[in-house]
């Protein structure tokens, strides 16, 4: 058993010698420098220029001479260590142009994949378009024609174009450069893009056929209502998130002009010792399909559409009406309260009116809603309670 011990030890320290005299030869004093550099190394003029991974080998290490950041194509000097060697090498590489040497243009307006048929105009660098009167968004394709531009389009979206708005739109191009435009967007009353396809809900007909879509305005004065209806898409862009202490069920957010307006209100209540809370006020197409529906499993559609509207049909999604509660109390019990006898004295004042009136109801299509208010803005409301006029009657519709 020894014996053979031993044995195996003479053959392992054989096979050991046996191998070692090519493993050990440092003899060697070329040394190879294996190495692979990366292709169409471009970097944006004025943006950062980072030489960290542009190439992989075997050297320990490298260094890079100067780098010419100016416009054009150049080579940098590359100096590869290896084992105290060195080896030095060329690698091209591009500084591009940031902006092409001319402006973009606008040049076309899309909607939801339809190409609009705009009539833009330049002056002093602002732009002028002409939209149909109820797009709740659109995409404006930009383009140049320069020869030497290194990028030729871009897109950039719109949102809320709204009456006589201002917008600055972010043009976004192929290689992620942003340009900005100032757009002032006008409304052609006179045309509408199609109404879109009415939603249907177990049979239902959820939206009102007839209806058209509302033309959105930046004067507080949308008229939404049976007729006239939003899109699903719209979602007002300023919406403010109000205070957990005057909500009753939390969640509830109005746009910031209506939200201003509805803080001084309560301001003054409470001024009187009253408690001026809110219900719901901000609700998107989809609450208002949830509650629409809900209703429609309880009650016949004819009586569901004398309290509740069809979503897309209420002017909730506005973000400008609240239903209000006295105290913690619930909407329906608002009629009759302190709170409700101040509001019908007080709300126009503020900006807010009674939207849905006692001896009103054939106009606009709802019972009696003591709780529900809208934000106009001061002027067209008192002029609105002087009038003792319904929004619909005020805008003549
Ligand atoms: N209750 C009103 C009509 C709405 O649902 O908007
Ligand atoms: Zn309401």
């Amino acid at each position: 058993m020894k014996n053979k011990i031993v044995k195996i030890l003479i053959l392992l320290i054989l096979l050991v010698s046996c191998s070692s005299p090519q493993e050990l030869d440092t003899d060697e004093t070329e040394v190879k420098f294996t190495y692979q550099v990366k292709e169409n190394i471009i970097f944006t003029e004025g943006e950062l220029i980072d030489f960290s991974d542009i190439l992989v080998g075997n050297y320990d290490s490298y260094e890079i001479g100067s780098i010419n950041e100016t416009i054009g194509q150049h080579v940098l000097t590359v100096t590869l260590l290896k084992d105290g060697e060195t080896k030095t090498i060329g690698v091209p590489y591009t500084i591009k142009d940031k902006t092409p040497t001319s402006n973009y243009y606008l040049k076309s307006l899309e909607f939801e994949g339809y190409e609009l048929d705009p009539t833009f105009t330049k002056e002093n660098d602002v732009y002028t378009v002409t939209i149909p009167r109820n797009l709740v968004s659109f995409t404006v394709n930009a383009e140049t024609d320069d020869p030497f531009a290194s990028i030729t389009s871009g897109t950039g979206v719109v949102q809320n174009p709204g009456y006589d708005f201002e917008h600055h739109i972010t043009i976004t191009a192929e290689d992620k450069t942003e340009f900005y435009y100032l757009v002032f967007v006008r409304i052609d009353e006179s045309e509408s893009i199609m109404n879109g396809d009415i939603e249907t809900w177990n049979g239902y007909d959820i939206n009102y056929p007839n209806s058209q879509l509302a033309t959105i305005r930046s004067d507080h004065l949308t008229l939404v209502n049976k007729q006239y209806r939003l899109q699903e898409s719209y979602v007002p862009s300023d919406l403010v998130y109000v205070d957990e202490e005057y909500q009753v069920y939390g969640g509830a957010h109005l746009t910031r002009p209506a939200y201003d307006a509805y803080i001084e209100m309560r301001n003054a209540a409470s001024g009187e010792g009253l408690n001026l809370k809110v219900s719901t006020c901000y609700r998107d197409y989809d609450f208002q399909r949830t509650l629409y529906t809900n209703y429609l499993s309880q009650d016949t559609q004819e009586v569901v559409d004398t309290y509740s509207a069809r979503p897309g049909h209420s002017e909730h999604q506005l973000g400008t009406s609240c239903d209000f509660a006295s105290g913690v109390l619930n909407i329906d019990d608002f009629t009759g309260t302190p709170e409700d006898y101040w509001m019908r004295d007080n709300a126009a004042d503020f900006g807010f009116i009674l939207r849905f009136p006692e001896d009103k109801t054939d106009i606009t299509g709802y019972t009696y809603e003591s709780w529900h208010y809208r934000y106009i803005g001061i002027n067209d409301a008192q002029e609105m309670k002087r009038l003792g006029v319904t929004l619909e009657e005020y805008l003549d519709q």
